[in-house]
């Protein structure tokens, strides 16, 4: 069998509010417009994924919170209505998907095999997170792909953003192995925003623009260095840095999706190419593609 690959990464979070401001017909609440650029760089992203052959999405989200180990989506179909706890008036999205199990069931078995603590979701009344759907859906808004979703092992709460960091690379290394074990071409989504200072107040209207901007310089600055790192190549010095970033900025780098997806990338030491950077609530949010084969094929290191 060809040897399996990773084709591109992609940092993909996922404010339900870019959703609702694109009106797709899953959604029930209808928008006028808002955060265009954080969407048009989403449109950036799709344009730029038209191009490349890939067999299924595999994302790891923030709000698939599991306390004992790493689970992954092991049923082949999951429908219902995903509704946004905070923002109910803003996401009501019917979703049908289906699950690329048998990458899953590789994935698990290599993680497991790695010494992490897995499982496998196999309750088909699960209902599945709206981080992993809205970072697919903005990705792939046909749904045409089947998707792999993992939960991220709550380690930073439960014992240290170091803890994190360290299973969230042993991670990232066992998925690049399950990968290329399966042969299959595949995209994977790190599924969170970057700084996270949450408004304490709602506009009235919820995509009036002008209330919307990011409320603390400091965690600008700490986005930008971030965002700067990814530009330079500079991923082993960026993934050092997550547990003070998590810990200065409550980013949703605490998942440990991003230290995953660079880990499974090998630590890209060529240039990101960032979509757009906006906020959405205040919190900083970044789409951003490693164009992985593309650097790989023309001789670029990794
Ligand atoms: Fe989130």
């Amino acid at each position: 069998m060809k040897k399996g690959c990773i084709v591109a990464g992609v940092l993909a979070p996922h404010p339900p509010h870019l959703v609702y401001a694109e009106n797709p017909p899953q959604n029930e609440p209808r928008a006028e417009c808002g955060w265009e650029n954080l969407r048009w760089g989403y449109e950036r992203l799709r344009k730029n994924l038209e191009n490349i052959d890939f067999d299924t999405l595999v994302v790891l989200s923030p709000h698939w919170q599991t306390y004992v180990g790493t689970h992954f989506l092991g049923v082949e179909r999951f429908s219902s209505v995903s509704v946004d706890p905070i923002f109910p008036n803003l996401f009501r999205y019917h979703y049908d998907l289906t699950v690329d199990v048998s990458l899953a069931e590789t994935m698990e078995r290599h993680a497991r095999e790695a010494g992490l603590v897995t499982r496998m979701m196999r309750n088909p009344d699960f209902r599945v997170d709206y981080g992993t759907i809205v970072s697919c859906h903005l990705t792939r808004p046909a749904w045409d792909k089947p998707i792999v979703s993992i939960s991220s092992h709550r380690s930073t709460h439960y014992f240290s953003p170091d803890v994190m960091l360290a299973s969230s690379l042993k991670l990232g290394h066992a998925t690049r192995e399950a990968i290329e074990a399966s042969g299959k071409r595949v995209v994977l989504l790190a599924s969170n925003s970057l700084s996270h200072r949450h408004f304490t107040t709602e506009a009235e209207v919820p995509e009036d623009m002008s209330r919307e901007h990011i409320y603390h310089h400091g965690q600008y600055l700490w986005d930008m260095k971030v965002i700067e790192l990814m530009k330079a190549g500079k991923t082993r010095e960026l993934v050092e840095l997550v547990p003070d970033f998590t810990e200065q900025t409550v980013a949703e780098t605490d998942s440990g999706a991003l230290t995953w997806m660079l880990s499974a990338l090998d630590f890209p030491s060529y240039p990101a190419e960032v979509h757009a950077y906006g906020t959405v609530i205040g919190t900083g949010n970044a789409v951003v593609e490693w164009a992985h084969e593309a650097h790989l094929v023309s001789g670029g290191a990794a």
